[in-house]
């Protein structure tokens, strides 16, 4: 691990203080921060006495008889529980005034739109899980889901968890070869999918890629393709077979079975800072409990509300905040199917005009964005409905967030900036509103029940206003469990830096209110658009290339992006250095990674600077990547050998 560093150091001079505002507190769940500093203090002192009271929120067939068994570090909660994800997300809504309620309104990108209420989606789901039984999934099986962001993709993952299935949905922007990738760690049985899906007026050919990765995942057997765009696609016979047709014969009966607590719920492959993907494993009870509750006091939910997440399903993010934490709490969700921009650059903002949303979650990336376009997109239209704004993703610069309240909140609303991971599985850092007074570009506090420290490399507190390294101290519901299938690279990432500790590999400092300012990754982990990746990743994926010697990546600062991707690469003897190979490059990682990837600079290079160890100088590249430092005096722009004797003994 690299020290922390700052991609925004304006973060370390913000000392604007906004207060709760009296009239939000007055209906918040938490009316004051000792109401919050006594639920924290209660969770960190009586964990199991906290979270088994919380428990009881969720519908349980069977109640735990033990809250928590912690064997570091393999934590199981609420032992002797049976519960079922999708009951509590849909079955026990039926029996309340939430049985008409709209569950999601789906906005689809060339404006077709969908409302299912509980009572519906209820029995979608239903059938599509008699047609999950029917082609074989049993419990346990693992399932991948690459579709665009429509109902069905919720339909799926619920579906998967009322049968006792792991899906594992892989984002819809990835290639065809990191689908085939995860296919093969999961050893899937089956995937779900779609003709394609639609963005920026185009439609991204989710089947086609679907096609090239099951040629290279021997393990699935089956392939459902729902129908999106009418388009022609390619069906194997025998192996693909069309939602519509299926879901024709379905029975809408499928009573949920119970499941143990700790019964797997899903996979989410993440990157790590190796080449290799880790497919974060999530449990049901706690995590179940995680979303729901985090999602309740944080964007602090009332019965009516309309709560517009603008992220995947692809992501965490999706799966916590549109589905199980929201959907567990009966709330109505507005999923989009594609760009903000499209048609126009007000398109969210339509959105929020068209259903009155009350609550926004979007990420700093999008914001940024926003700025650039102007505000007369916002200005022209009504958002008086919107009552609570929230971050995430990456951390959000005091200017995006200073626009963010003022432009889109109107100055009225609070701003729940919050910092967790797809290994948390739900917040863990988060102004709750009402209670906590919010700083521009600070996450704040941690969430009851979270119990987060900035260390040194001994372990040691750091000082106020010093950086270090961020550790969660005591387990939580929602935490992963493992990495599928590598047990031992989940003890080695996360427990074995300080034992008995969680490291979450970002940096962060606290100030002397004890807020934390959370500045970015301290490994090689890059935050592109929000969007999680591996330099390795891309690396690995450079030296395969023909003309490729060796190559090396790092981020780069980027004013919308947050971080850009430049890769420095040396080439095999004789190939000519040209700006189409360049191009090639770029084109041969989204090609091999997915359009997120693509590099935003390639440069080439003689050599790579390498300590006398042969380590790479990544420091040195960032510098150089960052036009940190002048690379004019050398006597080749980038002959970084040179370079690097000057800096050798400095990483
Ligand atoms: O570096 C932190 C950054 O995103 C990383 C986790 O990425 P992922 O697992 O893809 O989950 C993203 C959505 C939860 C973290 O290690 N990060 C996320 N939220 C914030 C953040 N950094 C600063 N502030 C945030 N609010």
């Amino acid at each position: 691990m690299t020290s922390p560093n700052t991609n925004i150091t304006s973060v370390l001079k913000e000392s604007r203080i906004f207060p709760p505002d009296p009239g939000f507190t007055a209906k918040a769940h938490i009316k004051s921060v000792v109401e919050y500093e006594e639920l924290w203090q209660r969770a960190k002192d009586k964990p199991e006495i906290f979270w088994g009271e919380r428990a009881e929120s969720l519908h349980w067939f069977t109640r735990w008889n033990k809250v928590l068994e912690w064997k570091e570090p393999h934590a199981k909660w609420f032992l002797g529980g049976k519960l079922n994800a999708a009951y509590n997300c849909l079955d026990r809504h039926l029996t309340t005034h939430r049985r008409n309620k709209a569950a999601l309104i789906f906005e689809g990108e060339p404006g077709d739109s969908r409302t299912l209420t509980y009572q519906q989606l209820h029995r979608e789901v239903c059938k599509f899980s008699n047609v999950l039984k029917t082609l074989g999934v049993v419990p346990g099986d693992r399932i991948t889901i690459y579709m665009p962001m429509i109902p069905e993709a919720v339909i799926a993952m619920l579906s998967c968890a009322r049968i006792g299935a792991m899906h594992s949905v892989i984002f819809g922007g990835f290639s065809a070869e990191a689908v085939a990738e995860r296919n093969n760690d999961a050893k899937a049985k089956l995937l779900i999918t779609a003709d394609g899906g639609w963005r920026r007026g185009k439609v991204v050919p989710l089947k086609q890629n679907v096609n090239d990765a099951l040629a290279k995942s021997p393990t699935v057997e089956k392939c459902i393709v729902f129908n999106r765009c009418n388009t022609s696609v390619e069906m194997q016979k025998g192996r693909d077979l069309w939602w519509h047709e299926l879901m024709n014969e379905a029975s809408a009966d499928c009573p949920a079975e119970p499941f143990d607590s700790e019964h797997p719920l899903f996979l989410l492959y993440t990157s790590g800072s190796t080449g290799k993907p880790k497919g974060i494993l999530h449990t049901t009870a706690g995590y179940l409990l995680g979303t729901s509750y985090t999602h309740k006091l944080l964007f602090d939910i009332k019965d009516e509300d309309v709560f517009f997440c603008t992220a995947d399903v692809g992501w965490i993010t999706g799966h916590s905040y549109i589905v199980y934490g929201p959907l567990c709490n009966g709330t109505t969700v507005v999923i989009y199917e594609g760009a903000p921009n499209q048609p126009r650059e007000d398109r969210f903002w339509e959105i929020i005009e068209k259903y009155s949303v009350n609550i926004l979650y979007t990420a700093p990336t999008a914001i940024r964005a926003f700025i650039k376009w102007g505000n007369h997109w916002p200005k022209g239209r009504d958002l008086s409905s919107l009552r609570l704004l929230g971050s995430v993703g990456e951390p959000i610069n005091p200017e995006a967030w200073m626009w963010y309240h003022d432009v889109i909140g109107g100055g009225r609303c609070p701003i729940v900036d919050t910092w967790w991971q797809t290994e948390t599985g739900a917040i863990m850092i988060s102004p709750v509103p009402g209670a906590i007074g919010t700083k521009p570009g600070s996450a704040t506090r941690p969430f009851p029940g979270v119990v987060a420290e900035v260390v040194d490399k001994g372990g040691n507190p750091v000082p106020a206003g010093s950086g270090g390294f961020l550790v969660i101290k005591q387990p939580w519901p929602s935490m992963l469990r493992t990495i599928w299938g590598d047990d031992e690279r989940y003890h080695k990432t996360y427990w074995s830096h300080y034992p008995g500790w969680y490291f979450t590999a970002d940096g962060a400092r606290q100030d002397e209110d004890g807020y934390f300012w959370v500045m970015g990754r301290v490994d090689d982990v890059l935050n592109v658009s929000g969007h999680r990746l591996s330099t390795m990743e891309v690396e690995s994926v450079l030296a395969q290339h023909a003309k490729v010697a060796e190559a090396a990546v790092v981020g780069k600062p980027d004013d919308i992006k947050g971080e850009g991707i430049c890769c420095f690469v040396t080439l095999k003897a004789g190939v000519e250095k040209t700006d189409e190979l360049k191009k090639e490059l770029r084109e041969h990682v989204a090609h091999e990674i997915g359009a997120l990837a693509r590099p935003d600079e390639v440069r080439f290079t003689e050599a790579l600077p390498k300590t006398r160890s042969g380590k790479i100088m990544r420091r040195l590249l960032r510098d150089i990547a960052a036009n940190r430092i002048s690379t004019q005096d050398t006597s080749t722009l980038e002959d970084l050998a040179v370079l690097a004797k000057l800096r050798d003994d400095e990483e």
